[in-house]
């Protein structure tokens, strides 16, 4: 591993961190507390995202790049600030809003005295960018388009290897489940992706960097084609696998490809598709010239070192963390109360199980862990979710026991969790409504209802189309969730 560049920050002045439930933000909080040495400021969209060991140690502060004040009650006292933040994944006009969000934060930096911008970016090229990066590099240009103001530290990233990164996501599924491999033409295209604890240890040692005015800097591992790379987690992984590069596999074919055998959406899919098709390598030396302490690990000890994270289940952050949209996805969906279709499964346990083991219980659901009896009725609906451009059953879950807010499980949010007392769900499968799912754990019984709030009279025709399955799934899942209580308590165990 890498370490970070030796400079003592000249004072420690807050830090604030934006994007802090997303992918990167929630690991570089981590990492910044760990290491020290920075108050530490978190601008969040719901505080309740915030993972559990950062509470207490940093500062939180509810708002959104769209509400000036949230940005200035944020940016008070800040020398550095990190921008982690981007809009794609919700659909519309993403790029619109991605240059609205960095014009305002940058103007709320300079009028709060922020002394620099650190921001992360995707590797790449204006000429061959794909819509995705272009708002990437937009986003970069607006951040610095006030230099003699603000100086701002812009940081490019191609593919980023972690446990729960996109990337690697795709590379571990597609290597896990087929020997043989037709792949497309643009596998051949070379890339320089990097582990992402190399990542952070860029973005931490900006705060201290000894550079006045705007700079550019790519990071990057060794220069190498997504074949290779495939190839290359393979043998760490202990595979043996094929690919065939054939010329006939169009981008939207390769994203079909990836929708069915990966956990990543169609939209999602369809823009890293884009994005692999032109190279993406690393345009200038600054990263050696500025970082010198800082050497990349090579490509397969990044997947080794993503692989180990998975095994010994310390996945801090996924790349379904964030919402990937406009709004926070889990504020306002922790109250059910509006929902006017419901189906209601009592199940009464007895003194031999306690609430403990039935929260529990209904925390293991999902991911590796299923959905007991009817789980192919539940993988039937995670297909045809993902055949409409949903997550579909395979986003899983982080670990195997354990939950927190905003954890994806499968096809669902965790929105509310109350320990042995309640867990609510809310569905983020394609419908014709609103879905929840919650256990309420009361002291002698678990009351486990789906909660609906159709939209129109599509909505209703679904609820009742699919009342047939609900008979069966859900008295089934409330049973049997009862049951393992049953067996953990005797056992003293974990599921
Ligand atoms: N992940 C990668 O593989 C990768 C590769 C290269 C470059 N990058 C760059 O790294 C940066 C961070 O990416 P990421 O993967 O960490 O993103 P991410 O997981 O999608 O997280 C985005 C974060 O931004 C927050 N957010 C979105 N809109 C906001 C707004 N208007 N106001 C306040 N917060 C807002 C989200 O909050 P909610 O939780 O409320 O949604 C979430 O915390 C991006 O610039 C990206 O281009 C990432």
């Amino acid at each position: 591993m890498s370490s970070a560049q030796g400079n003592e920050p000249s004072r420690k002045a807050t830090v604030l961190v934006t994007g802090a439930t997303g992918y990167i933000g929630r690991r570089l909080a981590q990492r910044l507390l760990d290491n020290g040495g920075y108050p530490l400021r978190l601008l969040v969209r719901n505080r309740h995202k915030v993972q559990a060991a950062l509470l207490g140690r940093v500062e939180i502060c509810e708002g959104s790049t769209f509400d000036r004040p949230s940005l200035e009650r944020a940016l008070a006292g800040v020398e550095t600030a990190f921008y982690l933040i981007h809009a794609m994944g919700g659909g519309g006009d993403y790029s619109r809003l991605d240059r609205e969000s960095a014009a305002t934060f940058r103007d709320a930096c300079i009028a709060a005295g922020v002394r620099r911008i650190v921001y992360l970016g995707g590797l790449g090229v204006r000429q061959t960018a794909s819509r995705h990066l272009l708002s990437r590099i937009e986003t970069g240009e607006i951040l610095s388009a006030r230099p003699g103001e603000i100086e701002t530290i812009w940081l490019r990233a191609g593919v980023i290897i972690g446990s729960g990164s996109a990337s690697f996501e795709i590379i571990r599924h597609l290597i896990e489940k087929l020997p043989l491999m037709i792949t497309p033409r643009w596998v051949r295209t070379r890339t320089q992706a990097i582990a992402v604890d190399d990542v952070l240890s860029y973005l931490e040692a900006a705060i201290s960097l000894p550079h006045q005015g705007d700079v550019v800097v790519d990071i990057g591992g060794e220069p190498l084609c997504f074949q290779e790379m495939m190839e290359q987690a393979a043998a760490v992984m202990g595979l043996r696998r094929m690919l065939v590069p054939v010329p006939l596999l169009s981008p939207k074919l390769s994203s079909y490809w990836l929708l069915l055998f990966t956990p990543i959406p169609y939209g999602l899919a369809a823009a890293l598709v884009e994005g692999l098709r032109s190279e993406t390598v690393v345009q200038n030396d600054n990263a050696t010239r500025l970082f010198p302490a800082i050497r990349p690990v090579r490509y397969a000890d990044a997947v080794r070192a993503a692989m180990a994270e998975l095994e010994h289940r310390q996945v801090l952050s996924r790349w379904c963390d964030s919402s990937g949209g406009q709004a926070c996805d889990i504020k306002d969906h922790d109250d059910p109360a509006g929902s006017i279709l419901r189906d209601v499964r009592v199940v009464p346990y007895d003194d031999g199980q306690t609430a403990e083991a039935v929260f529990r219980a209904a925390c293991a659901l999902g991911g590796p862990n299923g959905w007991f009896r009817y789980n192919l009725l539940w993988r039937v609906r995670g297909l045809l979710d993902k055949l409409v451009g949903g997550y579909g059953l395979n986003r899983g879950r982080r670990d195997d026991t354990d939950l927190r807010l905003g954890d994806a499980l499968d096809f669902w949010k965790v929105v509310d969790i109350r320990e042995n007392k309640r867990l609510l769900l809310y569905a983020q499968m394609k419908l014709p409504g609103q879905a929840w799912l919650e256990f309420d754990i009361q002291p002698t019984q678990l009351v486990q209802t789906a909660h609906y709030l159709p939209r129109g009279l599509l909505g209703r025709l679904y609820w009742y189309a699919v009342l047939p399955f609900h008979s069966l799934v859900f008295p089934d899942l409330a049973r049997t969730v009862v049951a393992s209580a049953a067996k953990t308590t005797a056992g003293g165990g974990r599921l």
